[in-house]
């Protein structure tokens, strides 16, 4: 039986994600998916790195840039260094200066080799973390058509993909490989193992547009048969299984109606 106990006791440490006191509240909007990235930077006498999901995941999918960039769903976890940038890889496979960001603006370039500590304008704008940075997209504004959700970025990105919004592109010239898609599974319901509790409908389809199939399978789901992955909602809010991307970048798992949205058996 699941320890409904442990079940809160995640929940309210869900809801004091950091350790400094400073940081006893939920992220606002613009800062829900927020990473901040400080393996190199600061050893080397620059600010760490900021990475919004928000505006990226906008304009991409998680599964461009997670299986074929290879960046780790966690923060840190890459170990980036300005040597890959410079090289094409990670920020850098975008962040080149020459692709093409809208209409003829490029996408800013990412590291050059650091001359001392010659501080340039570029170098701040992700090199921005504890200092006065005003982005040049501004979330509000961007957003402001965008359909509402209840938590998270306060945004319904499934909604906002499915109306066309936007549309998050799945392929990077010169680094992604054209691949036919594999057949979408059907839909399925879970079923929650506790009486009472409504049911989930877990949507293949929704998902694949997001994250393809590599991204949750093997790593996160087996996906032979359904029902050989078991797990609890505690392990979802130890940021495993569906926790894995419902805890910091899809809508969190605070939307407890968002997945137990079916009747009770
Ligand atoms: C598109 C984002 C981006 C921009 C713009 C950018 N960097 Fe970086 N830079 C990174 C990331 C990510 C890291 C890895 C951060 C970490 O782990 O501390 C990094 C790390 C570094 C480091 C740490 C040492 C090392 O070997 O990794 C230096 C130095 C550096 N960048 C220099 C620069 C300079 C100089 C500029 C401006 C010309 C610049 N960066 C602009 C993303 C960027
Ligand atoms: C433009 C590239 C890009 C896109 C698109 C993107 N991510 Fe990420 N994601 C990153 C980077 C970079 C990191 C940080 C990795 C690091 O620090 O080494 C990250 C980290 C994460 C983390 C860990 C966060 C944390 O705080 O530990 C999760 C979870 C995640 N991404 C999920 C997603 C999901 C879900 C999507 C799609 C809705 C997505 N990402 C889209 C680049 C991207
Ligand atoms: C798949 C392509 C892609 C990757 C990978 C990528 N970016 Fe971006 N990034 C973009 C695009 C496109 C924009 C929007 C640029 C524009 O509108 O001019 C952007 C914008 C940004 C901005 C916004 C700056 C502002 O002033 O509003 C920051 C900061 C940023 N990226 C940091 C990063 C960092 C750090 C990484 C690596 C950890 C990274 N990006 C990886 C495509 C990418
Ligand atoms: C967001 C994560 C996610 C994505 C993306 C995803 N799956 Fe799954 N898949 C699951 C989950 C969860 C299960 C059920 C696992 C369990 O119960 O053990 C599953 C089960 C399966 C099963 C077993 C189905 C059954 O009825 O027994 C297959 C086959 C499968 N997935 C294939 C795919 C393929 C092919 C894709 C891409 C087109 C894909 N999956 C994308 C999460 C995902
Ligand atoms: C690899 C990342 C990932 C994993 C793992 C994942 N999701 Fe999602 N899920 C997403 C993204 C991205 C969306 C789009 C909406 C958003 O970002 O808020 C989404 C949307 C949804 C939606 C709304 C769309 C719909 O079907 O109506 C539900 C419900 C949902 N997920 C349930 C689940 C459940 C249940 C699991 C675990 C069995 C799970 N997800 C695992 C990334 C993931
Ligand atoms: C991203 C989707 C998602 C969200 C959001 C979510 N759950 Fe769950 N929940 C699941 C899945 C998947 C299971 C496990 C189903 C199974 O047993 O296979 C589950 C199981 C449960 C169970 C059964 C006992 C257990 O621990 O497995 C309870 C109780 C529960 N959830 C409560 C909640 C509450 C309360 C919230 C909101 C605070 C919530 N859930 C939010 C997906 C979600």
């Amino acid at each position: 039986m699941p320890s409904l106990f442990l079940l809160l006791a995640a929940l309210l440490a869900a809801d004091v994600p950091a350790q400094s006191s400073a940081k006893l509240r939920r992220p606002l909007p613009d800062e829900f998916g927020r990473v901040v990235i400080d393996n190199h930077s600061g050893k080397a006498g620059f600010a760490p790195v900021v990475f919004d999901h928000w505006l990226h995941r906008a304009k991409f999918t998680c599964r461009l840039c997670h299986v074929d960039l290879g960046m780790a769903m966690k923060a840190g976890g890459t170990d980036i260094k300005a040597a890959d940038n410079i090289k094409g890889f990670y920020c850098g496979a975008c962040h080149d200066g020459r692709r093409i960001a809208e209409g003829d603006r490029k996408i800013f370039a990412s590291c050059d080799k650091p001359l001392a500590h010659e501080h340039r304008a570029v170098c701040f704008r992700c090199h921005s973390e504890g200092r006065e940075v005003k982005p040049e997209v501004d979330f509000s504004t961007f957003t402001r058509a965008f359909p509402r959700g209840r938590f998270g970025n306060g945004i319904d990105w499934e909604k906002a993909e499915e109306l066309g919004v936007i549309q998050p592109s799945n392929f990077l010239e010169g680094v992604s490989i054209a691949r036919k898609p594999l057949t979408v599974q059907n839909d399925f319901e879970l079923f929650p193992r506790l009486q009472g509790m409504p049911g989930i409908l877990f949507s293949h389809k929704k998902h694949t547009v997001w994250n393809g199939c590599e991204l949750c399978h093997p790593e996160i789901f087996v996906g032979v048969r359904r029902g050989v992955s078991k797990y609890t909602m505690v392990e979802n809010f130890e940021g495993k299984f569906c926790g894995t991307c419902h805890l910091k970048v899809a809508f969190p798992l605070l939307d407890c109606q968002r997945c137990h949205s079916e009747p009770v058996q």
